[in-house]
């Protein structure tokens, strides 16, 4: 039986080079997104197109997740790997952001996460094996730098619910990690920081360079792994070396 993964916010971006990858490790790849037009159509131009299933699927709808495991177990008939990757980013100015916008971002970053872990945690658990892989940021450890203070605070909050959930569903064969990544070689990140800042931008990475999407999902097929069982609770940092502990 071919291991089954799902992707949130798979359709673009880090989440399709994640959902990408995993379906040409040899993964059925479930590519979730809030936009479903957007994952079919990533999915149609892929050389994996057989391995990849695109699903509605907005992280802010608890109920959404119940349809998705629904369909995935009767589709699959389990789950065994899941990335908590959908976020939305935003880089207004501390003093700028509206308690609208607060709410906004947290509800879908951080409540978002915290949902996804809490049912597919017990899906997983349920089955007595599972990988759950949360994508935090070098923003939630250092504060950020072009980005906003609300998605620092989520990012900061994914890196504390990882722990949670990992000791939650540590007995269960559930492992629950986090990768916490630097500036990206990413489309979000060309957005944010814009070509005229972006020398300056990567001047002041101690590595002198964007990171890789690439490189990051290689290490979401490492923490998927079944062999990855003793790895539980942890950030990962892969930032260039903007930050240390
Ligand atoms: N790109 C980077 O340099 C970088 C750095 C650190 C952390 N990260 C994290 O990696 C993840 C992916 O980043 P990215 O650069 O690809 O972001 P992105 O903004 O390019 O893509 C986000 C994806 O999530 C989807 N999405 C948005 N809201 C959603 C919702 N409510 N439910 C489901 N899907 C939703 C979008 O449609 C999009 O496909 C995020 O969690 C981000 O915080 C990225």
């Amino acid at each position: 039986m071919k291991q089954v993964a799902l992707v949130t916010g798979a359709a673009s971006g880090l989440g399709w080079t994640i959902a990408e990858y995993l379906a040409q490790e040899g993964y059925q790849v479930v590519v979730s997104d809030i936009s479903l037009e957007t994952a079919q159509h990533s999915i149609a131009q892929s050389q994996y197109a057989d391995h990849l299933h695109a699903l509605k699927l907005d992280i802010a709808q608890p109920e959404d997740f119940h349809q998705a495991l629904n369909w995935i177990k009767t589709t699959f008939g389990r789950l065994d790997v899941a990335v908590n990757n959908a976020a939305v980013t935003k880089a207004t100015p501390v003093l700028e952001i509206s308690a609208d916008e607060f709410d906004w971002v947290t509800q879908i970053n951080q409540r978002g996460t915290f949902t996804a872990c809490q049912l597919i945690g017990q899906f997983m658990a349920d089955q007595k094996y599972g990988r759950i892989i949360n994508l935090a940021s070098l923003a939630g450890q250092n504060g950020g730098t072009a980005t906003g203070a609300h998605y620092a605070a989520s990012k900061g909050a994914i890196v504390t619910l990882t722990k949670i959930f990992a000791k939650q569903f540590a007995a269960q064969g559930v492992t629950v990690n986090a990768i916490a990544p630097g500036p990206m070689d990413s489309p979000m990140v060309h957005e944010v920081v814009g070509a005229a800042r972006m020398p300056q931008f990567i001047e002041n990475i101690p590595v002198k360079q964007l990171g890789s999407m690439q490189f990051i999902a290689q290490t979401v097929a490492l923490l998927a792994k079944p062999e990855a069982a003793f790895v539980s609770g942890a950030t990962w940092d892969i930032n260039g070396g903007l930050f240390m502990r």
